[in-house]
């Protein structure tokens, strides 16, 4: 069967430019994600500073161009001066936030290398669980000032001549939520982020910072918590952090594909709490969200409750990913896309082997998950300016959610490439869905390639043993033909049409 969707693209209908840090990605010293992960010494593909360049290679290819680090859960109990100077010195600690041992091998020096490697931009993170202002402001004397300060010379001395400049920093992990090492109120936290992010500030001017959001939109505290939050950092912090994971816990796919709705209202209700403040303050900035911990984590939930602790580096939180969550991660890409004149950050949590689009093998292989698909997909062509596609389809109901469009789409318009990119996802289980778009107010475009992620079992997935088991491909039959693009989108599948000149 064929359902029907009309659309109207028009490059006049403008939200907002695409920030490219919205495809972002972050990696904490949890699990396998660092050790065994991007790095292993050791392995055959290691460089001479113990990184995998198989693992570095799929990183380049999905075009990630910030990583948040060190965590995370992590980085409320951590001390950043571990992880500095001559590794045979550095302390093995207990990691409360995981409960492993941390051997504090990788420190922010080398992973600034790591970084640099990958053509990414570090977003830092500090602990205010723990530790505070002064922990937070010699770190950025550390990593920042160039030389001839206590901080900037140790630097030096550890073998890093050069600043290492990180731009964006995180003001502490989840505050709000009781499990955070150092957990508070929205006025403890309030104050403590007003005055760590004034005195990093003062070290360096060019940074920006970004408060602490509520660790979900399900929270008790929220959004009272926005709104205290930013009462108190207003004038210091750049961004306020949006945090959400979804699963289908109970095998309810039409249900699940719909949860990407529930971040458009968590987006637009922060969005609002934002705007309320910046009201109350009579204050001409706007805040701008920073999304730095989304993705679909659930299937290794009960695998970890079995783990054993104070391990080094075990698997954790190693979800292996079907079709059906890249669908749904294709959406909330859409999501954070949709809000482009607001949502500047976004981080996909994690990036290797913990909820990761990139898997490997301790000793072994790295492979690509399903999820790795729709992300290097938007981080590749989603730049521009995202338009207000006007969409008429057919919807549905599911337990949670009323009223689903079928169609979840989206259109980047990049007037420098001469390009047009349509991505959309058919959320129908059943059938295909006939794509008809207005696209009359744009002049000499044709098809350069519709590229599908599709599958007959929505529980597939990607195993060393079957890397390319869900895998896309250019077959689309997308057409456009006197301003009028039509295209077959099949039934459970992400879409990318790419119109150029
Ligand atoms: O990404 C995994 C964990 O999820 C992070 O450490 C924490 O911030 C969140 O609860």
């Amino acid at each position: 069967m064929q359902s029907k969707a009309r659309m109207i693209i028009d490059k006049d209908f403008r939200v907002g430019d695409v920030d490219k840090r919205v495809f972002g990605a972050f990696i904490e010293h949890l699990g396998r994600a660092v050790y065994g992960g991007i790095y292993e010494p050791g392995h055959a593909t290691a460089d001479e500073d113990g990184f995998r360049h198989d693992v570095l290679d799929l990183v380049k290819k999905l075009n990630v161009p910030i990583v948040r680090y060190p965590g995370g859960n992590f980085v409320s109990g951590y001390n950043w001066q571990d992880g500095v100077g001559p590794k045979q010195e550095r302390p093995r600690r207990l990691d409360l936030a995981w409960r492993t041992v941390e051997s504090n091998q990788v420190g922010v020096n080398e992973f600034a290398d790591w970084a640099n490697k990958a053509g990414a931009e570090v977003m830092m993170a500090v602990n205010l669980g723990t530790k505070g202002i002064d922990s937070a402001r010699s770190l950025v004397e550390y990593c920042n000032h160039p030389g001839g300060t206590y901080w900037s010379d140790l630097r030096r001395q550890h073998g890093w001549s050069q600043p290492h400049g990180i731009k964006t920093w995180c003001l502490g992990n989840e505050m709000d939520g009781p499990w955070q090492i150092g957990h508070k109120t929205a006025d403890e936290y309030g104050r403590i982020a007003l005055e760590s992010a004034k005195t990093m500030k003062w070290v360096d001017p060019g940074i920006e910072l970004v408060a602490c959001g509520s660790s979900n939109r399900h929270m008790a505290t929220f959004p009272q918590w926005e709104a205290t939050v930013l009462e108190h950092t207003y004038e210091f912090a750049d961004y306020i952090s949006l945090h959400t994971y979804y699963g289908n816990r109970d095998n309810d796919t039409a249900n699940f594909l719909a949860r990407s709705l529930d971040m458009d209202t968590y987006i637009q209700s922060v969005v609002s709490i934002c705007d309320y403040v910046k009201a109350k303050k009579r204050s001409r900035k706007t805040m701008m969200l920073s999304f730095d911990e989304w993705n679909v984590w659930f299937h290794s939930n009960e695998a970890d409750r079995q783990v054993e602790p104070w391990q080094e580096a075990p698997p954790l939180l190693e979800d292996v990913y079907t079709h059906e969550d890249a669908l749904l991660v294709g959406s909330m890409l859409l999501s954070l896309l949709r809000r482009a004149d607001r949502v500047k950050v976004a981080c996909l949590a994690q990036l290797v082997n913990v909820i990761a689009p990139i898997m490997t093998s301790t000793g072994g292989g790295a492979w690509a998950q399903t999820i790795f698909y729709p992300f290097m997909h938007t981080s590749l062509y989603g730049h521009g300016t995202v338009l207000h596609t006007i969409v008429d389809c057919p919807v549905y109901d599911s337990k949670d959610f009323e009223e689903v469009p079928y169609l979840d789409s989206l259109a980047v318009y990049n007037e420098e490439w001469g390009e047009v990119t349509v991505f959309a996802v058919n959320r129908d289980l059943n059938n295909v869905l006939q794509l008809d778009a207005d696209m009359r107010s744009f002049d000499g475009l044709r098809v350069a390639e519709h590229l599908v992620l599709e599958h007959s079992d929505l529980k597939a997935v990607n195993t060393e043993q079957q890397p390319n088991n869900v895998t896309p491909h250019s077959g689309g039959d997308a057409d456009l033909t006197d301003g009028r693009l039509t295209a077959g989108l099949p039934k459970a599948s992400w879409n990318v049409i790419r119109l150029t000149q």
